[in-house]
């Protein structure tokens, strides 16, 4: 472990326990590792509730449970409980599949906070086409019981090309399924989105149409519904501040237990990313290679180095940065002070093309047939 200068270091507040990459949907968007076969190793109960009360003592308090699909866990009743008795608000990320009226009790009886589930569209021929999975009238089955049982609940849907038309619908449908949060989440173009970018990035005449419908049906709710539209950075001129700062609040956990500062730095070259099996939370934290490369303004070359915002973006996101620039130093493309910011706008020149041709652009779906080729 490298040493670190621990006076600048704040703990982790918000711990992402990807608890299994196994999932019965397909999603070409998925954050998951394009090479996730590669690791089919699960912690164990034990580890995860090491893991959990390692950071709550540093002073973690948000948890989210996530995957793949964190229901295919036996444990997660177990896990939920435990996190509960530490004092974690927690909450379950999941696609609704599989979960049952009485998991959702259970659940609640251990303590579970939150739900987010995902639908990914309002109609069930486009929701399970994107899915690759029919899960359409169990999702919306199960949305119903959240709200049944009294959770607060989160609906995501995660919005590309594909689904964007249905802007309309899909504020609808989540007004009728009781939403309290509404997440319309732009694709993020890493892992499987990358891939499949051509035929997932929204032109941006669609994304600025589908963002006012957003934002009037906001008024329309207001008190009732919130509404967060997560913009996608490639339309923007500044970079997202990744993460909130790299090591600053968020930690993940892979299944296998890798520690990751975000959900892609396993693709980053000579990190080194470090498992929970051998390493203490708070060594991985506050020493390891991994969590301090990027801490900080140290390592930013020009133009992030002298730039007055540096301390707001903290020079985007390293890893779109290395996707598209092979430098995960170099300022993130999407920044219009980048000198690759051609890059950017070449893909989405490359995404309008396709979207315009006559051909449709076949989808790359998540599955571990696909994942064991790359
Ligand atoms: Fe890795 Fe942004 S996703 S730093």
């Amino acid at each position: 472990m490298a040493g670190s200068n621990k006076a600048n270091i704040t703990p982790p507040r918000w711990l992402l326990a990807e608890l299994s990459y196994k999932c019965p949907l397909q999603c070409p968007y998925c954050s998951n590792p394009l090479d996730y076969a590669k690791y089919p190793d699960e912690l164990s109960t034990d580890d995860w509730k090491r893991v959990l009360s390692q950071a709550r003592k540093m002073g973690a308090v948000q948890l989210g449970f996530s995957g793949g699909e964190p229901l295919t866990r036996q444990d997660l009743v177990e896990l939920v409980r435990y996190a509960r008795e530490l004092g974690y608000y927690s909450n379950l990320i999941t696609s609704g599949y599989g979960l049952t009226e009485e998991k959702i009790i259970e659940l609640k009886q251990a303590g579970l906070d939150h739900i987010q589930i995902s639908i990914q569209a309002s109609t069930q021929e486009l929701n399970d086409h994107i899915a690759g999975t029919k899960t359409y009238q169990q999702k919306q089955e199960v949305a119903k019981l959240i709200k049944k049982h009294g959770y607060p609940m989160v609906l995501c849907v995660v919005i590309h090309r594909e689904n964007i038309h249905q802007m309309p619908e899909i504020l609808e449908m989540a007004e009728n399924l009781g939403a309290d949060y509404l997440e319309l989440a732009n694709t993020q173009y890493y892992g499987w989105a990358h891939i499949n970018r051509d035929a997932l990035l929204p032109t941006r005449e669609q994304f600025e149409e589908a963002e006012k419908i957003a934002q009037a049906y906001k008024e329309k709710v207001a008190g009732k519904m919130k509404i967060y539209y997560v913009v996608p950075d490639y339309y923007e001129d500044r970079p997202k501040a990744c993460m909130n700062g790299w090591g600053t609040t968020f930690l993940t956990v892979a299944p296998d237990g890798t520690a990751l500062p975000c959900h892609s730095a396993r693709e980053l070259p000579g990190l080194d990313c470090p498992n929970v099996k051998d390493y203490s939370i708070q060594e991985i934290w506050n020493d390891s290679k991994t969590f301090n490369f990027f801490r900080g303004t140290e390592w930013m070359q020009e133009p992030c180095r002298s730039c007055d915002e540096k301390h707001k973006d903290f020079g985007g996101c390293r890893c779109q940065a290395y996707l598209f620039n092979g430098d995960m130093y170099s300022t993130d493309p999407v920044c219009s002070k980048s000198p690759e910011r051609h890059r950017i706008d070449e893909a989405i020149a490359s995404a309008r093309a396709t979207a315009m041709a006559d051909h449709e652009q076949p989808l790359v779906f998540r599955n571990s047939k696909n994942s064991r080729q790359f």
